[in-house]
C-alpha cells in the first residue's frame, strides 16, 4: 500500500498507527470523510484510547494535519517515541531497548494487512506470520514473561490452555481489524489471565462437578481473577475487562453479570471465541486433529447470536477454516 498522496488540499496525511493515544496533540487534526476534511481534535486535546481502538477496528487508517503544521506534528511524534522509549528502558533496563524498537516496527508492519476485505490463503499466511512474530516478541516482554511463568508455576493445565487461547485470540483480533500493538497486547494479557481466578479455587472443588461449591466457584472465577489482578499495578483496564467478561454472552445468558449485546467489550468477545474454540479441542482430544478443529469451527459457525455478536462470525469462521485447512495441507 502506498502513501504517495501525502499532501492534498492543504493537508498532510499521517498514518494513525504512528500516533500514540492519550497524549496532548501539538496541532489540530482532521479526518477525511466522504472526501471532506472534518476537524476531529484541537491542539491540546488527546485521542482517548477507546476511540483510538475503535478507529483502528473500523479501518480508519489515516489522520490529516494542516500542511503548514506537519513539521510540528512529526517532531511531536519523534519526541513521544523518545519519551516512551526512555520510560520503557528506565523501567525494564537497557537490555530491553531492542524489544521496544522491534515492537514499534512490528506495529506498522502488521497494520497494512488488516485492511484487506477478502481473506485468502496468502492473507491468512501473512496474518499468521504476524501473529507468530507478535507472540515471539511479546514473550520477550518482561511483564508477559513474568505472567506466563507465574501461570505455569501455579497450574500448568490452565497455563497451557491460556497460552493457546492467547495465540488464537491475537489471530482472531487481527482478522477483525485490530492492528495496534497495545490492543493486541491487551488481548494477549487478557487471554493469559482469563482463568486466573480459577487458581484460587480448591482443586478438590474444581475436579468434582457434582460438588455444590463447584458452580458457585465457576460463576465467581472471572471476578475473583479481576480482584487478584488488581493487586498488580499497571494492569490496563482493558485487560481487567476481558478477564471479567470472558464468559458473558451476546444473548445475555452469560456470567458473572449477564451483560448483553454491545454491553460486552469487543475484545472480551474475541477472547471468549478463542476460549470456547480451545475448550472444544481439549474436550475432543480422542479425535484426529482435523476433526477436532472442524468441530470447534462448527461451534462458532452455528452460534447464531447466542454467545457472540453475529457480525464477527462469518469472517472469523472463514479465517479459522483457511488457517486450519492450510495447516492440514502443510502437515
Ligand atoms: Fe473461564
Amino acid at each position: 500500500m502506498s502513501n504517495n498522496d501525502l499532501s492534498e488540499d492543504g493537508f498532510s496525511l499521517v498514518i494513525l498507527s504512528k500516533v500514540d493515544p492519550e497524549r496532548p496533540l501539538p496541532t489540530d487534526i482532521y479526518l477525511k470523510v466522504d472526501k471532506k476534511f472534518i476537524k476531529f481534535k484541537s491542539k491540546g486535546d488527546t485521542i482517548e484510547s477507546e476511540k483510538y481502538e475503535l478507529f483502528i477496528a473500523k479501518g480508519v487508517k489515516n489522520i490529516y494535519i494542516p500542511a503548514d503544521e506537519i513539521m510540528t506534528f512529526l517532531e511531536w511524534i519523534n519526541q513521544s517515541n523518545e519519551e516512551e522509549e526512555t520510560t520503557f528502558v528506565d523501567q525494564f533496563g537497557e537490555e530491553n531497548r531492542g524489544f521496544f524498537n522491534r515492537s514499534k516496527d512490528f506495529k506498522e508492519k502488521v497494520y497494512d494487512v488488516y485492511f484487506e476485505e477478502e481473506l485468502n490463503d496468502e492473507i491468512v499466511d501473512a496474518l499468521q506470520s504476524n501473529v507468530k512474530e507478535f507472540v515471539e516478541e511479546i514473550k520477550e516482554n518482561p511483564i508477559t514473561a513474568q505472567a506466563i511463568a507465574l501461570m505455569l508455576s501455579k497450574n500448568s493445565t490452565v497455563a497451557d490452555h491460556s497460552i493457546n487461547v492467547a495465540n488464537l485470540a491475537v489471530y482472531i483480533a487481527m482478522v477483525l481489524g485490530h492492528g495496534h500493538q497495545f490492543v493486541l497486547e491487551n488481548i494477549y494479557m487478557g487471554s493469559i489471565f482469563h482463568d486466573y481466578g480459577k487458581l484460587k479455587i480448591d482443586p478438590k472443588i474444581l475436579e468434582n462437578q457434582a460438588n455444590r461449591m463447584y458452580s458457585h466457584a465457576i460463576q465467581e472465577h472471572p471476578l475473583t481473577g479481576v480482584k487478584m489482578m488488581r493487586k498488580t499495578q499497571g494492569i490496563p483496564t482493558q485487560v481487567l475487562t476481558i478477564i471479567q467478561q470472558h464468559h458473558e454472552q451476546f444473548n445475555g445468558h452469560g456470567y458473572p453479570k449477564g451483560l448483553a449485546g454491545d454491553e460486552i467489550y469487543e475484545l472480551s468477545q474475541i477472547v471468549s471465541m478463542a476460549n470456547v474454540f480451545d475448550n472444544v479441542l481439549v474436550e475432543n482430544k480422542q479425535l484426529p486433529a482435523h476433526e477436532r478443529t472442524r468441530k470447534a469451527i462448527k461451534v462458532i459457525e452455528l452460534d447464531n447470536g447466542k454467545m457472540w455478536n453475529p457480525k464477527y462470525i462469518d469472517r472469523v469462521v472463514e479465517a479459522l477454516s483457511i488457517a486450519f485447512h492450510s495447516r492440514k495441507k502443510a502437515a
